[in-house]
């Protein structure tokens, strides 16, 4: 069967940066910022990401190229004779499922919210600072809700990569990701002209080592080493497959060096967001992972207009989220392609079973 192709260049970075940029850019990486310190663990992310993300995506889209394949396949066709290469394929087909797992449903909380700002359910001023975080803990305890979201992201995004990887996934991806781009400046914009945020700006730009010892310097430096993996996709073969679909002509240390560099600009635009809204209303970003679910939603009650900046806020991390879900299903669906040869639609339709 001839491998399916790109119509465009900007369809393959938009794609791969689309399933590198996700929950890690948007939700982690400014909760870890908040906790680890600001500026100095940003420091350190930088660095390996120079040293280890960017060499690794390399290598990723080097043996998707070169096989052809997923990663379910595409050890076992590089790998000389006798050789173990390709038990690879089975810890990346692993990862991806495993990741989905949490992922999936974290995503269906950000429709959720995103549903609840369009509502406006979530926007009052007065709403005590309890009402709001019992608004999240009640969603957490009503496993409807959120296997209801959860079901709404995993068949929308299955629907997208069942159009073809051209006509759904480059198609959607390349629109929700122009939207993405669009609306973190407009939202880093708002942020950094809040009253007071010049305080949250220099915790966020200027490195403070002394923060980060108490932290741990040992435990700052493997929270930045994981961070930098997880927000390239990088490990787990997700991103060998875009190298599949690459023509033999483009420069694969070229376009990683695009993805690494839009990646990293969402994360640093996330932060730049919330960590200034936090400081402005004099509140501290260290709350970690419910930081955007409880922290945020507080500070968009106190704002004006907060029920549209909520909204378009929850529509960015919306975005970001489905743009990964849709590439790592494109995985998924290709490793059932790539090792029984189905046709696209039964592997999709396999699949939202086993999701
Ligand atoms: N990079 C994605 C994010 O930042 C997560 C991811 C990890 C996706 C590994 C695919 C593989 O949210």
């Amino acid at each position: 069967m001839e491998r399916e192709k790109f119509g465009s260049r900007l369809g393959f970075i938009l794609v791969s940066a689309g399933c590198a940029v996700g929950l890690g850019n948007v939700w982690k990486f400014p909760y870890m910022c908040g906790q680890y310190g600001g500026a100095a663990f940003i420091a350190i992310y930088l660095v390996f990401l120079v040293i280890l993300g960017y060499p690794i995506i390399v290598c990723e889209f080097a043996v998707g190229r070169g096989s052809q394949k997923s990663c379910a396949t595409s050890f076992r066709k590089l790998e000389p004779k006798g050789r173990r290469w390709h038990y690879n394929g089975y810890i990346g087909m692993a990862g991806c499922y495993l990741l989905m797992m949490y992922y999936t449903m974290v995503s269906g909380w950000m429709l959720y919210y995103f549903f609840r700002y369009l509502t406006g359910s979530l926007t009052s001023q007065s709403m005590t600072t309890e009402q709001v975080s019992s608004y999240f803990s009640n969603m957490l305890a009503s496993p409807g809700t959120m296997i209801l979201f959860m079901i709404i992201a995993v068949v929308l995004s299955f629907a997208i990569c069942s159009l073809g990887l051209k006509n759904g996934v480059e198609r959607i991806t390349k629109v929700m990701m122009i939207c993405l781009l669009g609306l973190i400046l407009v939202l880093a914009v708002h942020s950094c002209l809040l009253p007071g945020s010049g305080t949250g700006i220099r915790f966020y730009l200027v490195p403070d080592f002394t923060a980060m010892q108490a932290k741990g310097i040992g435990n700052v430096i493997f929270a930045a080493m994981s961070q930098a993996f997880f927000t390239l996709s990088i490990g787990i073969g997700a991103m060998a497959i875009f190298g599949s679909y690459l023509d033999k002509e483009r420069s694969l240390s070229g376009e990683a060096l695009s993805i690494t560099l839009l990646d990293t600009f969402v994360a640093l635009m996330a932060g730049l967001i919330i960590i200034p809204a936090c400081f402005s209303f004099g509140i501290e970003p260290d709350a970690g992972p419910s930081l955007i679910f409880i922290t945020l939603p507080n500070i968009f009650n106190q704002m004006t207009g907060g029920r549209i900046w909520g909204a378009l806020f929850f529509l960015f991390l919306s975005f970001a989220a489905l743009s990964t879900v849709i590439a790592v299903f494109e995985n998924i669906i290709s490793f059932a392609i790539d090792l029984w040869g189905f046709p696209r639609k039964k592997a999709v339709i396999c699949n939202v079973f086993a999701i």
